[in-house]
């Protein structure tokens, strides 16, 4: 027989048929004359409900049918006489296939803490809030594909060893050969990269921009979504040393559409959510609501998470400069009570405390802050007409503050070069970068989405451990 999942037996489809039914026992509870097990096997956030009659079975045959078990069994889809759920199996056949110890098996019935689950990060995909949180994950990433192809942009793939340093941060994993131990040195007393495994230091990728604008110059329209990593030594709930980013690339594009693209493309991705995975976000929502009630009533969330998104998709985003965001935080009674915690002036990079008020209390909404300061920006952003200025793009969001960073990137050769020395960049380490802007350069431009940032936001986790699943953090690479 043909095994069937629980996602498609819920919908009643064949109710009157014998299926076959494969999943993980959640919980098992009964009498003397019946016993309820509750299956689930990952389809959905529901369980189906299996009947074994205790006559039938007897206490010996189902001895192994405890919380965690993988199982294997037949039986005759019905409606369901009790209140919970439409369908339920009346069992024929109960197999165990895999057991798991009671006396050992870590999830219990009891709901568990998120601090306990990231320590059993191997197991915790059997709960229901991770189970929802990954069937999101799920959805997000096909629906980025989904929007890029629709739109006829190339998904092209980077490397993920470099030897470049594209946003000039410093924050790299070095990859090496040598023995940390004993390297090879030069006369200067220097590591002897010439002897390392490529001929030269190498580095996990910051990000894959550089080399999809060199690819969006001969197909117009890229994309990258691939693994990013940074060593970067922020404990934060919303930093990760290895997270996916979503890198778009677009040539004969400005800063307007390129911020255009990144509204219209985030709202898809989070319409794709609601649309496919509504019982999953509803769920989460719960969870929210639930946790909403032991904070103060000033803490807790205006909206549900549904409303929350429903919000965002059917609003515009709002739109300022960095100027014009400084002068809001200046005039901002927060600031005259003296509650930030850094100080704002014109030149300061907004610190996560000035996004979330913002995004938060000011705008109430997502907002694309644009032409950043050039001194707290990357080398490539083009620099705009007042020469203080560069065609940067941010955008907040609420809960989150920055989940995308992009820009309309500097295509001039002499101002580009010119940058690139004032930070110390060498134009022979990317020559084959400049090469794009000597041959054929056009204005482009392009951003990144931080894809466990948009998850975090989709699904309402507050902390990003918990919306990959096996997160690398500062000391933690257990899994
Ligand atoms: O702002 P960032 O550094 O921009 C870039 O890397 C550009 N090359 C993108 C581009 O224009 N193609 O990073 C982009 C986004 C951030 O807005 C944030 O959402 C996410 O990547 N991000 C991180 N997410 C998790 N952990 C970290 N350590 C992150 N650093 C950046
Ligand atoms: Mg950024």
């Amino acid at each position: 027989m043909q095994r069937t999942k629980v996602k498609e037996l819920l919908t009643g489809a064949g109710v009157g048929n014998e299926v076959l039914l494969k999943g993980w026992v959640r919980t098992k509870r009964g009498n003397k004359f019946v016993n309820f097990i509750a299956v689930n096997d990952g389809s959905t956030i529901q369980n189906l409900q299996v009947v074994a009659d205790a006559e039938k079975f007897g206490e010996d045959a189902l001895k192994d049918v405890t919380t965690g078990a993988a199982v294997a069994i037949t039986g005759q889809l019905v409606e369901s006489q009790g209140k919970g759920q439409a369908y339920e199996i009346m069992a024929n056949t109960i197999e165990v296939l895999g057991k798991a110890d009671p006396e050992t098996y870590p999830l219990q019935k009891k709901a568990h803490s998120l601090e306990f689950l990231r320590e059993i990060a191997h197991l915790r995909f059997r709960t229901n809030t991770f189970g929802a949180v990954f069937r999101v994950r799920n959805s997000l990433a096909f629906a980025v594909h989904r929007f890029f192809n629709e739109k006829g942009f190339v998904y092209m793939h980077t490397p993920i060893i470099t030897a470049s340093d594209a946003e000039g941060a410093g924050e790299m994993f070095r990859v090496t050969t040598l023995d940390p131990q004993n390297p090879p040195v030069t006369e200067n007393g220097q590591v002897n990269y010439e002897e390392d495994f490529f001929g030269k230091a190498t580095n996990l990728t910051v990000s894959g921009q550089l080399e999809g604008e060199l690819a969006a110059m001969a197909f117009s329209d890229i994309y990258t979504f691939g693994p990013t990593f940074r060593a970067e030594n922020s404990n934060t709930a919303r930093h990760l040393a290895e997270f996916w980013m979503i890198e778009p690339e677009m040539a004969f594009y400005d800063l307007k559409m390129n911020a255009d693209l990144a509204e219209e493309f985030i709202k898809y991705i989070i319409r794709y959510a609601l649309e496919h995975n509504r019982e999953d976000i509803e769920f989460l929502g719960q969870r929210l609501t639930e946790e909403d009630k032991s904070k103060p009533q000033n803490e807790r969330q205006e909206m549900t998470l549904l409303e929350k998104l429903e919000f965002v998709v059917n609003n515009d985003f709002e739109r300022v400069t960095y100027t014009e965001a400084i002068d809001i935080l200046l005039n901002s009674n927060h600031y005259k009570k003296k509650k930030f915690q850094y100080d704002v002036k014109w030149g300061i990079d907004l610190q996560s405390e000035h996004e979330r008020y913002l995004v938060e209390k000011h705008f109430k909404k997502p907002v694309i802050v644009t032409d950043y300061p050039k001194d707290i920006k990357a080398f490539y952003m083009r620099l705009n007409d007042d020469g203080k200025t560069v065609a940067a793009m941010d955008i907040l969001a609420p809960g989150i503050g920055e989940i995308v960073g992009g820009s309309q990137r500097e295509e001039r050769m002499d101002i580009l070069v010119e940058r690139m020395k004032s930070v110390g960049i060498h134009e022979e380490d990317l020559w084959w970068y400049l090469d794009t802007r000597r041959f054929g350069g056009c204005p482009h431009a392009g951003f990144g989405l931080g894809f466990e940032r948009m998850v975090q936001f989709v699904t309402g986790m507050g902390n990003i451990r918990d919306v990959i699943p096996f997160p690398r953090t500062p000391k933690n690479a257990e899994f």
